[in-house]
């Protein structure tokens, strides 16, 4: 089935008639609850899916997100009344199992990792960040100097860690190497840092894929998440990814799933 989920206007010739910046400024947070009150055909669960996991594919980094442990142990070296706090850190990722679990080299004295060792949840938040400034903005005023990020995707990943055994890890270590050549210097195994390969195990995607209007935005059946093919990812684009693309376009060309 061939999906076109090229903006409706996209489609049209680029006049400012269609360049409403938003169109509906009740729905740049949330989906229209009518398909007819967008202009835009909504991209499905699994559509932006496809897209989430190409994103997860071509972005390293991740702010891991965990929460402080209550009660708190003395021995840490921190301000008091933390307990129950989230915190946010970036961390490396890379998409080395590709089945939608990204696999992330822990050091145990980092914040994060200590805090998943005390009990904590954790999720990993990432977003698309396009490669080139877009040739035609949301708003044509003002200096050509950035996006709307606003109308781009972010999504995150819930879920728990996973140690990854010996033998996979030795596996997986060119693949993240390839993403991250400076963490040559605490694989597991070095002088200095106790590391360990882990997989965030995903339970639950939290999607924004960008104005409600022409982006969903929501849950991603976790199920959808994990049955994205390779070929899938391979076969979408975002935008940005190209030099000369528009801003208000969801997605710069036709794609087949
Ligand atoms: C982790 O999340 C689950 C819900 O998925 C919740 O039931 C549990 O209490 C959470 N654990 C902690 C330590 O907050
Ligand atoms: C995932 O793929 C399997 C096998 O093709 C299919 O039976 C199942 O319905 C899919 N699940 C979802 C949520 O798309």
């Amino acid at each position: 089935m061939l999906f076109s989920i090229l903006g409706f206007a996209s489609l049209l010739p680029l006049t400012t008639a269609i360049l409403p910046s938003p169109l509906n400024p009740q729905h740049i947070f949330s989906n229209p609850t009518s398909p007819h009150d967008s202009t835009f055909r909504i991209p499905t669960s699994y559509e932006s899916a496809v897209l989430a996991r190409r994103i997860l594919h071509l972005t390293p980094h991740s702010t891991l997100s965990t929460i402080f442990p209550s009660p708190e142990h003395a021995s840490e070296q921190r301000p008091s009344g933390l307990g129950g706090m989230p915190i946010g850190l970036m961390d490396y990722i890379a998409d080395c199992e590709d089945s939608g679990n990204p696999t992330i080299l822990a050091i145990n004295i980092a914040t994060s990792f200590k805090n998943v060792a005390a009990g904590s949840n954790i999720s990993l938040s990432l977003q698309w960040v396009p490669p080139h400034l877009p040739d035609k903005r949301i708003q044509s005023e003002g200096p050509r100097t950035a996006y709307s990020a606003a109308n781009l995707p972010r999504f995150s990943l819930l879920g728990y860690l996973e140690k990854i055994d010996e033998a996979k890890g030795a596996e997986l270590k060119e693949c993240f190497l390839d993403t991250h050549p400076d963490s040559k210097y605490w694989l597991p195994g070095n002088r200095i840092h106790t590391s360990e390969w882990v997989r965030l195990v995903v339970q639950d995607v939290y999607w924004v894929g960008g104005f409600g209007d022409r982006a969903y935005i929501g849950w991603i059946d976790a199920e959808e998440w994990r049955n994205v093919t390779r070929k899938e990812w391979e076969d979408v684009r975002l935008p940005g990814e190209h030099k000369g693309w528009k801003e208000w376009a969801v997605q710069e060309r036709d794609w087949e799933l």
